[in-house]
């Protein structure tokens, strides 16, 4: 019957609409609010540090290196790539790690102590993968060839 179809199209109509609408406002949270704002940042960069500490791979690289100046730094960086609300002014990454030769070996530890520390500090892997994806980049600058 023709009211009975004219029913069937309104309700789909109507749930296309609902769902679309629910599709727009279940917004991603963005990165920096996924790591947990300036805490959160700071809490992983903590933690980093910590198991810098014990790593062979890379502990002797930061004997002598002003930590509490890297932690500022690095949760500034940090902060900055994923767009929270920071402006990193320090050197670039070329310009801070080139004089050293860090090795792949090297790179490939700092960024498995970081994810550690998202680990303990109870990021989901989906968000740890998002700011793994901005750092990626950063290879080319921070690694001797
Ligand atoms: C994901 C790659 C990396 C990023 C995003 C990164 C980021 C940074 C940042 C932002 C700073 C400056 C901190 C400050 O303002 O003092 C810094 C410094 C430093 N980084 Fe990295 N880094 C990376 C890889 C590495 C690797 C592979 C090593 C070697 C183990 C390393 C060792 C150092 C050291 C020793 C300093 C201190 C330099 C100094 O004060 O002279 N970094 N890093």
């Amino acid at each position: 019957m023709m009211w009975q179809r004219l029913f069937k199209g309104w309700c789909v109509l109507s749930m296309t609409l609902l769902l679309s609408a629910c599709a727009n406002t279940a917004k991603e949270p963005s990165l920096y609010e996924a790591l947990g704002q300036q805490a959160g940042i700071d809490k992983i960069t903590h933690q980093l540090i910590l198991n810098f500490a014990r790593d062979e791979r890379v502990k002797h690289r930061f004997k002598g290196v002003n930590m509490q100046k890297f932690k500022a730094g690095f949760v500034t960086y940090v902060c900055a790539i994923v767009e929270g609300p920071c402006q990193y002014k320090g050197d670039d990454m070329k310009t801070i790690h080139s004089g050293y030769r860090f090795t792949n070996t090297e790179f490939n530890a700092v960024v498995d102590n970081l994810i550690l520390a998202m680990e303990r500090c109870a990021i989901p892997v989906s968000t740890q993968n998002r700011l793994l994806a901005k750092l990626a980049p950063s290879y080319d600058d921070v690694v001797y060839r």
